[in-house]
C-alpha cells in the first residue's frame, strides 16, 4: 500500500489514490503551518489527532444529512474518502469576531456578532487567500449561483450543528473554515462537503476560561499546542484508543 500515487501534498495533508475508483485516501501530517506557510513546525501526534477529531465531526454531519468526502478512517493517520472536485474557495463562518476579523475592522476579539457572517476567500497561496464576493465567484466560475445557494445553506447547517455540539462540552465554537467539492454522477454534479474539520481550521475557546483550544496557540506561539487539540478530543468522548503523544 506504500507504493501508492500521490494525487497531492499540500501543508497538512497528502492525498493518495484510493483503493477503488473515485475514492483517495487523505493522510494527516503532523506539520504545522500559518500566515501563509511563512511559519512551520512540527507538532508530534497532530496528525493523529485531527484525523480523529474530522472523522468523529464529518460522521456526525452525515448523520444529520450534511454529505461529506469521509467514508471510513483507515488507521491513525488516514481516511478513505470520495474523490471530488474542489472548489477554489475557503468558507469561512464566524460566530464571534476573532482573527482577521477582528483585524480588518478594528473590533475586539471576542464580540459576539449579531448574526453569523459567511465569508469566501479565493483558495490561492500565491494570492494569500484574498476575501471574494459572490460576484467575483460567479464572474470566475468559481461556482455557480446554486452552487453558492447549497454552500450558504449547508454552511450554516454545519455551523448550528457545530456550535450545539462543542457547547454541549463547554466550548464555543468561534468561527472555522471549511471547503466543499463537486461529486460526479454522470453529466451531474453536487457540492458535497471536503477537506478536514479540526482544531487546525476552527476557533474553539474554553466557555468558561476563555482559553483557546485550536491553531491560535501554534500562530501565537503560545505553547501547549497539542495539548489543546487533545482536550478539545478529550471533550468531545474520542480519547479512548488515541496514542499517548
Ligand atoms: O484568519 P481568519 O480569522 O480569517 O480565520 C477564520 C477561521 O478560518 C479560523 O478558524 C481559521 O483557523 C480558519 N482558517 C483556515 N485556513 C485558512 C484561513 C483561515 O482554516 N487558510
Amino acid at each position: 500500500t506504500k507504493s501508492r500515487k500521490k494525487i497531492y501534498e499540500g501543508k497538512a495533508k497528502i492525498l493518495y489514490e484510493g483503493p477503488e475508483p473515485g475514492t483517495l485516501v487523505q493522510y494527516f501530517k503532523d506539520d504545522a503551518t500559518a500566515f501563509n506557510a511563512q511559519k512551520k513546525a512540527v507538532l508530534d501526534g497532530k496528525g493523529v489527532i485531527n484525523n480523529r477529531i474530522s472523522e468523529f465531526v464529518m460522521t456526525k454531519l452525515n448523520n444529520i444529512g450534511v454529505q461529506n468526502h469521509f467514508i471510513k478512517r483507515l488507521n491513525l493517520r488516514e481516511q478513505l474518502i470520495r474523490e471530488v472536485e474542489i472548489i477554489p474557495l475557503e468558507v469561512v463562518c464566524r460566530n464571534v469576531v476573532a482573527g482577521s476579523m477582528a483585524k480588518r475592522f478594528g473590533l475586539p476579539e471576542g464580540q459576539q456578532l449579531p448574526r453569523s457572517i459567511i465569508e469566501f476567500y479565493y483558495k490561492n497561496d500565491a494570492l494569500e487567500d484574498p476575501m471574494v464576493t459572490e460576484e467575483h465567484v460567479t464572474a470566475f466560475n468559481w461556482a455557480n449561483t446554486q452552487e453558492i445557494d447549497e454552500i450558504l445553506a449547508m454552511t450554516l447547517r454545519v455551523n448550528d450543528f457545530l456550535s450545539g455540539m462543542f457547547a454541549a462540552v463547554g466550548i464555543t465554537l468561534v468561527d472555522f473554515k471549511i471547503e466543499y467539492g463537486r461529486l460526479f454522477e454522470g453529466e451531474f454534479s453536487r457540492v458535497i462537503l471536503a477537506d478536514e474539520i479540526s482544531p487546525d481550521s476552527c476557533r474553539l475557546w474554553d466557555s468558561t476560561t476563555g482559553d483557546k483550544l485550536d491553531k491560535d496557540r501554534f500562530r501565537r506561539d503560545m505553547g501547549n499546542v497539542i495539548e489543546s487539540y487533545t482536550e478539545v478530543a478529550k471533550r468531545l468522548g474520542i480519547m479512548g484508543d488515541m496514542p499517548k503523544v
